[in-house]
């Protein structure tokens, strides 16, 4: 076994806790959802227990209407702000009577993580039988989706939290915030204490962060009041794809199990419509990318990050179209002085190569293009992605994000020895 799985292992034995595992040690105490998922791939290869285990435990704080929290907290900690007291998502008549969560979510990896258990798992008996034990439950997530966020039927659904969308402080969501007016609110920071503020959102984006959790208190978080008065109501390409993918791999996993005909069918629809209105919708010809959609001010928002080439992931863009995407992810993203791949356009002058979402690369996008570029045969671009993601992880360590620029580049950001930039490493590494 090489050196760098041997530490990945390492990290993440030392973020599993009972029963889940935290993002990493200070910043993060507690259980997230999309930190999850990508988590139980890694766990996958050398302690499936574990790998099962992250899944159930999740999967047991969702709600009675299928909703499932962005954060789970498991457990007491005054080392993040905001905690379980700031969102208060018993306000919610369905939320979990046994745990603690936010009312917001994060992108719907689960389906095709439970499809990556099942690919990665040496005894496929064992591991059908687990999913048989929550796919209905992750089923019934993407049934509450389709049901409450997406209010003109169009088959894509909506994210009312910049933090909804995992990619928090990306400059997409500048124009948003210009139109909020949000209050000056008094609090204290936790996340700045453990990692240098240059590198974390504002406190001004703060503001708003929380703006938008007090419109949704006020309304008990139900989903019609937010998606009639949160200021902040987008289509995000990322979060849309991840959808689409779960879809997918629940169609063939039922199928494995006991192909629930109805569910399949129901998945079907769902897919049929949202990879439609995704390519006709999110699509920007002149940028020759995906953008998001800002539903509230209805228009688009023409920027490219890299959520833009995700679509790649879910199978979305026609081969035609999937040509396009990579030469302009290329042309902006891929000079030889530059790791793959910047989390936001490195041509723009919103890009800021060490600020969180507006400019590193992130292991988890690198996972995700890694495996689009493959299954569209753009064979050469993958390998350099998982190469890259190698030597910055074995030149820096397991950092939560990384300088895209080469020559600079001289350590990485944000939390050290962070559980998914470990996870989708040992998966890339057995992935060839
Ligand atoms: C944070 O606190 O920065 C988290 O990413 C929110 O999910």
């Amino acid at each position: 076994m090489k050196e760098i799985e041997k530490k990945a292992i390492e990290v993440l034995e030392n973020n599993w806790k009972d029963g889940f595992s935290i993002p990493c040690e200070g910043l993060y105490p507690f259980q997230w959802k999309w930190d999850s998922g990508f988590i139980a791939i890694g766990l996958a290869y050398f302690d499936m227990p574990k790998a099962k285990e992250e899944i159930s435990t999740l999967l047991d704080a969702q709600w009675e209407n299928g909703f499932i929290p962005h954060i789970v907290f498991h457990n007491e900690s005054d080392s993040y702000f905001p905690g379980p007291d700031y969102h208060s998502s018993n306000l919610h008549p369905e939320a979990s009577k046994k745990y603690k969560s936010t009312g917001m979510t994060q992108p719907p990896v689960l389906g095709f993580v439970l499809q990556e258990l099942y690919r990665i798992s040496k005894d496929k008996k064992d591991i059908l039988q687990f999913i048989k034990t929550v796919i209905d439950k992750v089923y019934d997530n993407h049934n509450y989706f389709y049901k409450n966020r997406d209010p003109q039927d169009e088959g894509l659904v909506y994210i009312y939290h910049n933090w909804e969308s995992g990619t928090d402080n990306s400059p997409l969501w500048d124009d948003i915030f210009k139109t909020m007016n949000s209050p000056e609110y008094t609090f204290e920071r936790r996340d700045t204490t453990h990692v240098d503020a240059s590198q974390r959102p504002s406190k001004r984006e703060y503001d708003h962060y929380l703006h938008i959790i007090e419109i949704a208190k006020e309304h008990n978080y139900n989903d019609q009041k937010i998606a009639e008065l949160s200021p902040f109501l987008v289509q995000d390409p990322l979060f849309n794809a991840m959808l689409i993918k779960s879809n997918q791999s629940l169609i063939e996993l039922y199928k494995l199990i006991d192909n629930n005909e109805e569910k399949v069918n129901q998945l079907k629809n769902w897919q049929t419509k949202s990879i439609e209105t995704f390519n006709k919708k999110l699509f920007d010809e002149e940028l020759g990318a995906y953008v998001h959609y800002d539903l509230r001010n209805e228009k688009p928002l023409k920027y490219i990050s890299s959520s833009s080439f995700s679509p790649l992931f879910a199978n979305i863009p026609s081969k035609e179209r999937a040509k396009v995407l990579v030469k302009t992810m290329m042309y902006k993203f891929g000079n030889d002085n530059q790791y793959l791949c910047a989390s936001f356009d490195p041509t723009s002058e919103l890009y800021n190569p060490k600020k969180y979402w507006r400019g590193p690369v992130w292991i988890n996008l690198n996972w995700l293009l890694y495996k689009g570029l493959k299954q569209y045969g753009f064979n050469d671009i993958s390998q350099r992605i998982k190469n890259d993601s190698i030597t910055l992880i074995e030149k820096f360590g397991f950092y939560e994000y990384f300088d895209a620029r080469k020559e600079q580049s001289e350590t990485g950001y944000g939390g050290n020895n962070f559980s998914w930039s470990a996870a989708l490493i040992i998966d890339m590494i057995n992935d060839d």
